[in-house]
């Protein structure tokens, strides 16, 4: 059977970027055959860290996130990374195998630092906890954005390591099974440009909540970079950012035609304004009846705490049987 896993940093809302390239990937999913796990990873936000208030706040308004937006908690099991603390003893245990010129060629330690995070030893290890995260439930496919690639190959790097040092060789002696990253199929989607067309994140402050309606949902889409050239100039609509957000929410054949119309140019081609307008009113339509079911589940807070504490409870059990593996394979037991 399949084992699928990913988790979702609790810092901040959550953006397009998280919705294309991974929360929608992951209930999408949810809806195959095999096992699923999906956890929200406020171990790994304290890395930034946040005030506590904020950081419970978070937590619950991204499992709220997820069943709003049709994960089936029946089906997938949804938790919080801090209600399986055998994690952090399986990092302890990585650590242990894993040599710093691995963590050292980690880009996003790079550029979480030369965008002013502060160089902790928690930020510079976190691939060894998002490693042991994945490890913990014999994951066969984790389902991340191309961001977190090469997190899933150092995770598979050091599943090798412990099996080599302490498994017994023997087909099916293997204490950690080899986990594979799976995208998105869209480019698209397994990396969304921000408003100002860089990687969309919640660090680089050019995100959109998926949930932004109104007036504040206008404000944001009207920062989406554009240039200065007029409408009825004729343009490759392959450089058009405002176009490819449109192209994430409109039918392929709408898509297609505002592209006919702005590339043909003349005094039928849409102004970028129009383009926006029309952008609002997909993303007012496509979040609209999850936007409802958001409202409801933060009525009742307490539903949605008792649905984590149900997933924690089954994930505990699975982490706490490889933690007892891992353990009597390197002899602490
Ligand atoms: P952020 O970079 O905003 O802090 P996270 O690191 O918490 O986002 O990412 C959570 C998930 O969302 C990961 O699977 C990641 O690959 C995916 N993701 C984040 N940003 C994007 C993006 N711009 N495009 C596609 N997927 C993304
Ligand atoms: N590092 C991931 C992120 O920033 C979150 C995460 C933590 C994760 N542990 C994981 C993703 C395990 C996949 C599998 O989004």
């Amino acid at each position: 059977m399949t084992t699928f896993l990913s988790g979702i940093q609790s810092t901040g809302l959550q953006h397009l970027g998280n919705y294309f390239g991974a929360i929608r990937h992951h209930i999408e999913l949810a809806r195959e055959d095999g096992e699923h796990f999906y956890f929200i990873a406020d171990y790994h936000a304290l890395t930034t860290t946040p005030k506590p208030e904020e950081l419970r706040e978070r937590v619950r308004e991204t499992a709220v996130t997820y069943l709003a937006l049709g994960l089936d908690a029946e089906k997938a099991c949804l938790f919080r990374q801090s209600d399986v603390p055998e994690v952090t003893e399986l990092t302890w245990l990585l650590s242990c195998v894993t040599g710093m010129g691995l963590l050292e060629r980690a880009h996003s330690y790079k550029d979480k630092t030369a965008k002013g995070a502060k160089p902790s030893v928690g930020l510079f290890t976190y691939p060894i906890l998002m490693a042991a995260d994945i490890l913990a439930y014999d994951s066969n496919v984790v389902p991340v954005g191309k961001d977190q690639i090469q997190h899933v190959e150092m995770a598979q790097d050091m599943a090798g390591h412990f099996n080599n040092v302490y498994g017994d060789g023997s087909e099916g002696g293997a204490v950690f099974q080899r986990p594979e990253a799976r995208m998105p199929k869209e480019a698209a989607h397994a990396k969304v440009l921000g408003l100002d067309g860089e990687k969309m994140s919640k660090s680089y402050g050019n995100d959109l909540w998926i949930f932004e309606t109104g007036k504040k949902l206008k404000k944001a889409i009207n920062r989406i970079a554009t240039d200065s050239r007029p409408p009825e100039e004729a343009k490759d609509p392959a450089g058009i950012l405002l176009l490819d957000f449109l192209k994430l929410f409109a039918e392929a054949g709408e898509s297609a035609e505002w592209c006919e119309r702005v590339q043909a140019g003349g005094a039928d081609a849409p102004g970028y304004g129009h383009i926006k307008v029309r952008l609002v009113e997909l993303i007012e339509e496509h979040f609209r009846e999850a936007r409802a079911r958001r409202d409801e589940l933060l009525r009742d807070p307490g539903e949605v705490d008792r649905q984590l504490a149900a997933g924690a409870l089954v994930a505990r059990a699975r982490a706490a049987a490889t933690r007892d593996r891992a353990l009597a394979a390197c002899g602490l037991r």
